[in-house]
C-alpha cells in the first residue's frame, strides 16, 4: 500500500492583547497608513507574561486533536516548528508533550525559521511515508513580541505572536502530496537574532543585542523570486498546472509578497488565505493559523487543493502541497 499523510485535524491560538499601529505610532516615528501600505498589517497579537510557545501551542494542539477526533494518547510523534522556544533546552515539544499529558512518543524542534512549520510537516511526511509513525502532531507557535526591539520601527511593526497546529494521520489516500525544502546559509546576515549568551561579544561593534535584526528590502527581493521559483518546482513534482490549485496558504509576513506569489499562480486574491492583516507575521505559526481558519469558516472544503509556502530566515524556504 502507498502511504499518504491526510491531515486529520487543525487548531490555532492567539493571544487575547491587540496591539494596533496606531498604538505603535505612540512610540516610534511609524504611521497606520505607512504600515498599511508597506505591509498590509493592520494589527497583532502580543502573548500574555505568563504565556509561551508550549502554552500557546497546547491550546493549538487541543483544538487539533479534537478537530482529529483523537485524544493526546493517540499521539506518537510531535514536531514543533519555533524560533522563540520557551528554553534553549530542551525542545518546546517535550515541554508541549508533558503539557498534553503524554509520555514516551518522540518529541523534537524544528529551527527553520518562518518556514518552521513547512519543515516540520516535511519531517512528518518522512515518518508516515516510512511507516514509522501513523499519528503526528506538528505544530507552529511563536512569541516574537519578546525578540523585537520595540524601538526599532523596521522589525517591531512587522511581528505577532500565535500558534496553529495540524493533526496528521496514515491514509492509502492521498493527502500531501509532496513536500519541498531548501536552505542556503550564505543570507544568514539578513535577517537574523544573536545569539550573544552562548557566542558572546563578536567584539566587532556588532550590535549583539538578542532581537531580530534584518534588512527588510533585501530579505523582501530574494523572497518574491524564491517563493516563484518553489511554485514552479511543486507544481512540476505534481505534474499539475497553476489552475489545479484551488488554494494558496502562505506564510504571512507582507500582504505585497503574497500578492506576487498569487500573481505568479495566476490566481484572484479571493482564493488566498489571508491573516496578515489582523494577525501581523507570526513566523512560524502563520500557516497552520491561516490554514486552520480558512478550514474552520469552510473556505477549504474536503477534496481541495491547497498549496502552503514559506520563506524566512537562513534563509530557509519552502513549499507543501496538499488534498485536503
Ligand atoms: O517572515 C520572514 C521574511 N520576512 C520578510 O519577508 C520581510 C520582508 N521585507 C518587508 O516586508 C519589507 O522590506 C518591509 C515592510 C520590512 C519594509 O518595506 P520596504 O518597502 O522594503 O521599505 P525599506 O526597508 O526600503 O524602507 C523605506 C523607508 C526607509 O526610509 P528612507 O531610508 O527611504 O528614508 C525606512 O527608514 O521607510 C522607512 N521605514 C519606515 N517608515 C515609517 C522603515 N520602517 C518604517 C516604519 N514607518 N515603520
Amino acid at each position: 500500500m502507498t502511504r499518504y499523510s491526510a491531515l486529520l485535524g487543525t487548531g490555532g491560538y492567539l493571544p487575547e492583547r491587540i496591539l494596533t499601529n496606531e498604538e505603535i505610532s505612540r512610540t516610534v516615528d511609524t504611521t497606520h497608513e505607512w504600515i498599511m501600505e508597506r505591509t498590509g498589517i493592520a494589527e497583532r497579537r502580543i502573548a500574555g507574561p505568563g504565556e509561551t510557545a508550549s502554552s500557546m501551542g497546547e491550546k493549538a494542539s487541543r483544538m487539533a486533536l479534537e478537530a482529529a477526533g483523537l485524544v493526546p494518547e493517540d499521539i506518537d510523534l510531535i514536531i514543533v516548528g519555533t524560533g522563540t522556544p520557551d528554553r534553549v533546552f530542551p525542545s518546546t515539544a517535550c515541554l508541549l508533550q508533558h503539557r498534553l499529558g503524554i509520555r514516551q512518543c518522540a518529541a523534537f524542534d524544528v529551527q527553520a525559521a518562518c518556514s518552521g512549520f513547512i519543515f516540520a510537516l516535511s519531517v512528518a511526511d518522512q515518518y508516515i511515508r516510512a511507516g514509522t509513525a501513523r499519528r503526528v502532531l506538528v505544530v507552529g507557535s511563536e512569541l516574537n513580541s519578546r525578540l523585537l526591539d520595540w524601538s526599532d520601527r523596521s522589525t517591531c511593526i512587522l511581528f505577532g505572536d500565535g500558534a496553529g497546529a495540524a493533526v496528521l494521520g496514515v491514509s492509502d489516500r492521498p493527502g500531501l502530496l509532496s513536500t519541498h525544502i531548501h536552505s542556503d546559509g550564505q543570507y544568514q546576515d539578513l535577517l537574523y537574532v544573536p545569539n550573544s549568551i552562548v557566542t558572546g561579544d563578536s567584539g566587532t561593534g556588532e550590535d549583539d543585542t538578542p532581537y531580530i535584526k534584518m534588512q527588510g528590502n533585501e530579505v523582501f527581493k530574494v523572497a518574491v523570486n524564491t517563493l516563484g521559483r518553489i511554485v514552479d518546482e511543486t507544481l512540476e513534482a505534481n505534474g499539475l498546472q497553476k489552475s489545479d490549485v484551488d488554494w494558496l496558504v502562505p506564510h504571512q509576513a507582507n500582504i505585497r509578497i503574497i500578492a506576487a506569489t498569487a500573481k505568479k499562480l495566476k490566481m484572484p486574491m479571493e482564493q488566498v488565505v489571508v491573516t496578515v492583516e489582523r494577525q501581523g507575521n507570526t513566523s512560524a505559526a502563520s500557516i497552520p493559523l491561516a490554514l486552520d481558519e480558512a478550514i474552520r469558516d469552510g473556505r477549504i472544503q474536503r477534496g481541495q487543493t491547497v498549496l502552503m509556502e514559506a520563506f524566512g530566515g537562513g534563509f530557509a524556504w519552502g513549499s507543501a502541497l496538499l488534498v485536503y
